[in-house]
């Protein structure tokens, strides 16, 4: 049950919760396609508070709420708020929850949202807190694989990039492993995921990793790509030395099952090249699609009646 849940962590979301997710993300979908109106939300308030960049989360988000008949208040550019004047983080949070219903933040340290969720009663989303989670990401993540394929145990999944910095991977494959799934990490040595991540993966999930992608493409089902984390590197010759590392091309797809998925959270740099947007593979503007969808279902599990 989500009803007035925060939602900081994937631990945050049980099994049965990503089920009911699911299927609800499924009736909004119908929704939405159908162009039906909802109202399940009238009269209640989301606040966004974005402290780094984002163009679809924040989007996704709020048109989820509005598509629920819900409204929205947002600091579009923490710049321009009283953060500016030195305003804390709970007496920012204090001040949103008085505001609103729930409470959407992004913030660049690991473990504001959990903070931000101790200074707030009304609930809280964790829309991506530095190098910790991003678990919203990951419940459409896991929806898109299911729509892909009707389910997710079974599938092999390579994981490929920035997995030190990287909070998509490090909420997914916590996700995953309640999966029966094998999963490979593709990294360079310096962007392993971390120790920490690994220590709690549960126990049905198989984990390999290795360095290089070019080899046994074949095997995979899902490739996740993600993109350097240009911005929490405090290295910058260790930045130049991964910089370009993996690109998936069109001869890279050539390589893969047929009807393997290529997905990625985006933006993306240059790790996918635009001649790959025109293939079957590519699953990334699907995924982002699904964003709304499955913020839909979250938004009224959380908030309604
Ligand atoms: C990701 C993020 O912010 O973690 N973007 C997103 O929310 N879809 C991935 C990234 O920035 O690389």
């Amino acid at each position: 049950m989500l009803k007035n849940k925060s939602i900081v962590s994937i631990d945050d979301v049980s099994e049965s919760d990503i089920s009911e997710i699911f299927s609800v993300s499924d009736r909004m979908l119908n929704a939405l396609e159908a162009g039906k109106k909802l109202e399940m939300l009238d009269g209640k308030i989301m606040a966004t508070l974005f402290y780094e960049p984002s163009t679809r989360t924040r989007l996704s988000f709020e048109s989820s709420m509005h598509r629920l008949g819900g409204s929205v208040v947002s600091v579009s550019d923490v710049k321009s708020s009283s953060v500016a004047k030195g305003e804390t983080l709970a007496d920012t949070i204090r001040m949103a929850e008085s505001y609103s219903d729930v409470i959407v933040i992004r913030h660049p340290l690991e473990g504001a949202a959990r903070l931000a969720s101790k200074f707030s009663t009304k609930p809280v989303i964790n829309a991506g807190d530095g190098s910790g989670q991003h678990p919203t990401q990951t419940l459409l993540d896991l929806y898109t694989m299911r729509k892909y394929f009707g389910k997710i145990d079974g599938l092999r999944i390579a994981m490929v990039g920035d997995l030190r910095y990287g909070r998509t991977v490090h909420s997914l494959l916590l996700a995953l492993s309640n999966f029966d799934v094998e999963v490979t990490l593709i990294s360079p040595q310096i962007l392993k995921m971390p120790e920490h991540i690994r220590e709690r993966l549960g126990k049905n999930i198989k984990v390999k990793s290795r360095e290089n992608l070019d080899e046994k493409m074949d095997e995979f089902d899902v490739f996740y790509v993600t993109r350097i984390q240009k911005e929490r590197f405090t290295d910058q010759n260790e930045y130049n030395s991964v910089i370009g590392l993996y690109s998936i091309d069109v001869s890279t797809v050539g390589k893969m099952k047929k009807n393997a998925i290529i997905m990625h959270p985006l933006p993306r740099v240059d790790e996918i090249k635009p001649e790959v947007d025109y293939l079957p593979n590519a699953a990334y503007f699907k995924q982002a699609y699904y964003g709304v969808p499955v913020r839909m279902a979250l938004l009224s599990m959380i908030l309604g009646a």
